[in-house]
């Protein structure tokens, strides 16, 4: 593809807990598709500069900025400092995000507190900062992008062992479709990718030890990589996905547990 026919040539995409996983894997296809990226991190420095640099050596453009979302005053400052690099952002993915595996009882407020702390206060402040600094683009129509990311855990397929994380991702579901209510007539379109199990670090501490069970769930047998769900983030980001608003896609392998 030509460098004039990129999708999101001129866009600004920052992804939070970009340095691994979906995140990175995000990060590296906004930048092919011709976005400038933000990559947040809060602890891999030296991931996040290497996915810098990778980008640039492939003649994208990227920043990394240091900020553990899991504290609302480093929210302000990732924003801060993403505005002072790029000017504006115009697509927010809401991707970092922890899990901790704990019976029901074994639960405490702590264990609480975490998870909502960066999967859903986070998110919902950045979304927040994002919809306030987001004026669309000189000449063009105002056409801002929110994807989050959800899991297949929600709803009827919670799973045992981990409820106040997948309690967290429905709260993402919710605010996903109530986010594009509120947000259409500002120019920005809301969407959720919701994936199955997928080869990152979070799966190999948590969903590893499942693997034959969850391949034997899965009808096309396997895990994903993180590729499967950052081509779907993408294109929720495209022009060709310039009608899809409030939805939560399953990119799952067809998975049922
Ligand atoms: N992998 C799966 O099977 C799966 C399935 C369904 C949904 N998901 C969801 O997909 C998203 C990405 O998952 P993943 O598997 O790629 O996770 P991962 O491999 O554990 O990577 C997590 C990323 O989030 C960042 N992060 C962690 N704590 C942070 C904080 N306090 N502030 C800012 N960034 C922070 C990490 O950066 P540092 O290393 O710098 O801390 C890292 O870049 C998550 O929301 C997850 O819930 C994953």
């Amino acid at each position: 593809m030509s460098e004039s026919t990129l999708p999101l040539k001129n866009r600004v995409a920052l992804v939070t807990g970009a340095s691994r996983g979906i995140g990175a894997q995000t990060a590296r296809q906004l930048a092919a598709a011709g976005a400038r990226v933000i990559i947040n991190f809060a602890q891999s420095a030296a991931a996040a500069q290497q996915l810098v640099d990778d980008i640039r050596q492939a003649g994208g453009q990227a920043d990394a900025v240091q900020a553990d979302l899991s504290h609302p005053a480093q929210i302000e400052v990732l924003f801060t400092q993403a505005a002072q690099l790029a000017g504006h952002i115009d697509i927010l993915v809401n991707n970092a995000g922890i899990i901790e595996m704990l019976g029901m009882d074994a639960v405490t407020p702590e264990h609480i507190d975490r998870q909502l702390a960066l999967n859903v206060r986070a998110p919902a402040l950045a979304a927040k900062a994002f919809a306030l600094q987001f004026k669309g683009q000189v000449g063009q129509a105002a056409d801002g992008r929110i994807v989050n990311l959800s899991t297949f855990v929600t709803g009827s397929q919670a799973m045992g062992g981990a409820l106040i994380y997948c309690a967290t991702k429905g709260a993402i579901d919710t605010l996903t479709t109530g986010w594009a209510q509120e947000l259409g007539a500002r120019g920005i379109r809301v969407n959720a990718v919701a994936p199955g199990a997928i080869e990152t670090d979070m799966y190999a501490a948590t969903g590893k030890k499942f693997e034959d069970y969850l391949k034997s769930r899965t009808p096309l047998g396997t895990i994903g990589r993180p590729s499967d769900i950052a081509s779907m983030v993408v294109y929720l980001c495209s022009p060709q996905a310039a009608w899809i608003s409030g939805q939560v896609f399953n990119v799952n392998g067809g998975i049922r547990i």
